[in-house]
């Protein structure tokens, strides 16, 4: 599969394309090289040790395996799969089914290899109103995929409770085995407790995986493999760049290059970093990435406790669509960003653009041509008119989209994330931020307990509305 690599283009962030101001130059980069190269070495070793355990999962056949059999178990009887959860626990899912399943994949019987595939990572009730009015009398053929590794969220835990009770009052205790499946912790937490209870089908999160880590855990491969996702390429794809990632050479290292090349436009005044597909299948990737860049980079303090406030604002475009609403900003508004394009080489399919109508000589040059060498195009000219305006450019080439390179992807930006982490001297693997909203917010629902009382209290006079103030 040497042909199907992704490559990782960076000449476009260099001084010859960007000036000695907004470019790296060739000595910087053999600094950044100097910097990264024994963080290789560090990483190589942490990995061995066992701490960073998502660096396994590609490995682990016997994962795979058990969502396999899993799968063969509940797939006849499953039409509709519907994954509850939220952050690491669903974007991966998205971001896997919008890469490598059609458009047209919930609409469309012939173009589908498995059920339809809802993913609900939010709580808004009308929104899953509208699911439910629809769902109806398919429930009998709908699996619902909870997915929460501290079991303890809001939202999915609320999710969970009112399919949980639909289940129950239509179609008795034997609904919640035939149509749950629990993807949770393998010792702790209440979702193990309740799957235990109701002896629900149950997947294990790998211990030390934390969610934005685990999409090629039983977290994002249960529904790829339902709905028809080669995951054995996948799994594949992420090995393959496995040995590539973990090269002590830093200019064979894309992930290496990659985070030095993020590392060094942080400092340099660019703390913003856009990745900007030019696929649609790839688009969610992109929304997948921003979680993980900014839950594992967006830190107060350095490993040695130094508040620091550090991380860059990761922002997802696409192309063409954003070319005619973010690329104003982007070329004339502040020089404060990189960007990352995915490329894709060979589109899947491909349309001929129709003949230019007689009385319109002006679409002439459209005239006949591939939509692809359009859409490419477009992207070279977008990147072109952002190296005019000197705005640094990654590209993420992929040969195709295919579960192969979608797993070198995700491994690739994975580990890019672990070189990022420690360039900047921080935990990547935590998110301490994230805890004080989910406290809150247990508070403000009355969850029991002498702190959350007092937690309730101390929110009201931040969160109440003053009329004085409302205009
Ligand atoms: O990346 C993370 O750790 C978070 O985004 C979690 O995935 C998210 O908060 C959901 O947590 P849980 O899976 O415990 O419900």
């Amino acid at each position: 599969m040497a042909q199907s690599q992704i490559k990782l283009y960076y000449k476009n962030v260099t001084a010859d394309c960007l000036g000695d101001e907004h470019g790296i130059t060739p000595a910087q980069l053999k600094n950044l090289a100097e910097k990264t190269s024994p963080l290789i070495a560090r990483l190589n070793k942490e990995r061995k040790a066992g701490k960073t355990p998502y660096r396994n999962l590609p490995f682990k056949t016997e994962i795979a395996q058990q969502v396999k059999k899993l799968v063969a178990e509940v797939k006849d009887n499953c039409e509709n799969l519907v994954v509850l959860g939220i952050g690491g626990s669903a974007l991966g899912n998205v971001a896997l089914q919008t890469a490598l399943n059609p458009y047209m994949h919930n609409l469309d019987d012939t173009q589908r290899p498995g059920p339809r595939l809802f993913v609900f990572d939010n709580i808004d009730p009308v929104q899953l109103s509208s699911f439910f009015d629809w769902v109806g009398d398919r429930l009998d053929k709908t699996v619902f995929n909870v997915i929460s590794k501290s079991g303890q969220t809001a939202e999915t835990a609320s999710q969970f409770m009112i399919i949980r009770k639909l289940l129950l009052d239509k179609l008795g205790p034997a609904g919640l085995q035939k149509h749950i499946v629990a993807t949770t912790d393998p010792k702790q937490g209440v979702l193990r407790k309740i799957a235990a209870d109701a002896s629900l089908p149950c997947l294990e999160i790998p211990p030390g995986v934390g969610g934005r880590f685990s999409v090629l855990s039983t977290v994002g491969l249960f529904s790829a493999a339902m709905c028809g996702i080669d995951i054995d390429s996948l799994l594949k794809g992420a090995r393959d760049m496995d040995a590539r990632v973990s090269c002590e050479d830093f200019f064979k290292n894309p992930a290496a290059i990659n985070a030095a090349i993020n590392y060094y436009f942080y400092n340099h005044g660019k703390k913003i970093s856009v990745m900007f597909p030019y696929s649609y299948h790839l688009k969610d990737l992109a929304d997948w990435y921003r979680q993980l860049w900014a839950e594992s980079l967006g830190k107060a303090e350095d490993l040695t406790g130094n508040e620091v406030h550090i991380g860059p604002t990761p922002i997802k475009a696409l192309g063409a669509t954003d070319q005619h609403s973010q690329v104003q900003l982007y070329r004339e508004g502040p020089n404060d960003k990189l960007f990352t394009f995915l490329q894709v080489d060979n589109f899947d399919k491909d349309l001929k653009i129709g003949p230019a109508p007689e009385c319109a000589a002006e679409l002439e040059y459209l005239a006949n041509k591939d939509l692809s060498v359009l859409f490419n195009s477009e992207k070279r000219a977008t990147e072109y008119a952002l190296l005019q305006s000197k705005r640094p450019c990654l590209t993420v080439v992929f040969p195709e989209v295919n579960a192969y390179t979608v797993g070198q992807f995700i491994y690739l930006y994975e580990v890019t994330t672990s070189f990022a982490g420690a360039l900047f001297g921080i935990n990547p693997y935590d998110q301490p931020a994230v805890e004080l909203g989910k406290q809150a917010t247990f508070a403000l629902m009355g969850k029991t307990g002498e702190e959350y009382k007092e937690l309730a209290q101390q929110i009201r006079p931040l969160t109440e509305v003053d009329g004085d103030f409302l205009v």
